[in-house]
């Protein structure tokens, strides 16, 4: 082992097989599977309250709130796992809180990126073994891209359909064929947030890369591993 792990997050609108995907590539790269919200036992609280129960938190709160959910995966998982040289697959990462609570609520995007900064944070002192950088952000975010209206159609498939169907590393406390409150959205929060996750895509394209998630599971595999293999960010 001669570096420290690679830092990797699947992002998409609900629908586009990204749950699917980020185990697959886990399991290609022999990478820490973990996902955003909830990975943790703190955040297992935080994402059951944030996605089912039935308090319903400003969008600020919201925007604070996934936010310390990321704090705490951050410390206790991520840092940890890179610093052991283990590559570490997200599902979800700071783009979800940029696309969702800032182009789906309406919070401005540029305060959230402080919020994303602050909430990346290594823990102090680092943990033993690879230097990491102060700020853990994604070495390479995959954006899963399809039409609106097909990431729709999956979703109300899915929902009728039994748990086995699905490749999931993840089971909710609460029955997983329930709604989660953003399922619960029209499709003008769904416009705004798809489009904002192209504009992220376009911001920062030294990190972000676009796959095509349309297509059987197998061929959306491929491409998401060749879009990670051929990133800069992997090259050693
Ligand atoms: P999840 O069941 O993980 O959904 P999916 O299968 O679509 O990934 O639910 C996570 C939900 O939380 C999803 O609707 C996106 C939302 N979310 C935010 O709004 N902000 C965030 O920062 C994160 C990490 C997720």
């Amino acid at each position: 082992m001669t570096r420290r792990g690679r830092y990797i997050a699947l992002e998409g609108p609900e629908g586009t097989g990204k749950s699917t995907q980020a185990a697959l590539l886990a399991r290609h790269l022999d990478a820490v599977p973990t996902r955003e919200p909830g990975a943790t036992a703190l955040g297992a609280h935080l994402r059951d309250l944030l996605l089912y129960s039935h308090l319903w938190p400003s969008p600020r709160t919201e925007a604070l709130l996934f936010s310390a959910d990321r704090a705490q995966h951050v410390a206790e998982t991520v840092a940890v796992e890179l610093a052991k040289g283990r590559d570490v697959v997200t599902d979800r990462s700071y783009g979800s809180t940029l696309a969702y609570q800032g182009h789906g609520r309406g919070l401005p995007v540029e305060e959230l990126r402080l919020l994303m900064q602050y909430a990346s944070h290594r823990p102090e002192p680092p943990p033993p073994g690879y230097e990491l950088p102060r700020v853990l952000l994604p070495d390479v975010v995959v954006l899963l891209e399809m039409p609106f209206e097909q990431a729709r159609q999956r979703i109300s498939r899915r929902l009728d359909e039994t748990d086995g169907n699905q490749l999931s590393l993840w089971r909710d406390n609460t029955s997983g064929r329930d709604k989660d409150k953003f399922e619960h959205e029209d499709h003008r929060f769904w416009e705004r947030v798809r489009r904002g996750f192209l504009s992220l895509c376009e911001a920062e394209p030294e990190r972000w890369v676009r796959v095509d998630a349309n297509g059987s599971i197998e061929d959306v595999s491929a491409r998401v591993v060749e879009a990670v293999a051929t990133h800069p960010a992997m090259a050693d």
